[in-house]
């Protein structure tokens, strides 16, 4: 599986971990930084992972800042992102099989790394379950060609 990665300072040691996990799990990461602990924006490592789902270079993006909230509200920006953010397994699930969510946010502040990790595995092994989803995710995308 691929996964754009992607953090602001207060996301980078926990990206580094959940990295570090995903490789020893066999996914190929594309890391978008940042790199170090140094005060970065949110909306620019959202903007770059963003476009890599977009454009179809992976399978799921992850983007973790303080909170997850920053990273969510920025990559629902774009077209076609359905970004979630979760604090607990059961929403990774269902971010997935209702609302066939491409990334998942987390908050390094609010989330533990065990915890963090426990998050990403259940969101990644978990499908769309389209049927009546579907309907609902084809009016999300009516709803952006109204902009
Ligand atoms: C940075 O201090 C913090 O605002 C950011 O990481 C995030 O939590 C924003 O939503």
């Amino acid at each position: 599986m691929k996964i754009a990665l992607g953090s602001d300072h207060a996301g980078y040691d926990l990206k580094e971990e959940v990295a570090l996990h995903l490789k020893n799990s066999g996914c190929e990461i594309k890391d978008h930084g940042v790199f170090s602990r140094e005060s970065a924006d949110y909306p620019d490592t959202a903007e770059t992972v963003s476009q890599a789902v977009q454009a179809g270079e992976v399978d799921f993006g992850i983007l973790i800042c303080g909170t997850g909230i920053g990273m969510s509200i920025a990559a629902n920006k774009r077209k076609g992102i359905r970004a979630a953010l979760c604090a607990e397994p059961y929403s990774a699930r269902c971010a997935r099989e209702h609302n066939n969510a491409n990334i998942l946010t987390l908050g390094s502040r609010v989330t533990g790394p065990g915890l963090a990790i426990n998050i990403i595995d259940v969101f990644m092994a978990t499908s769309f379950e389209g049927g009546r989803h579907l309907r609902r995710i084809d009016k999300i995308t009516e709803l952006e060609n109204k902009r």
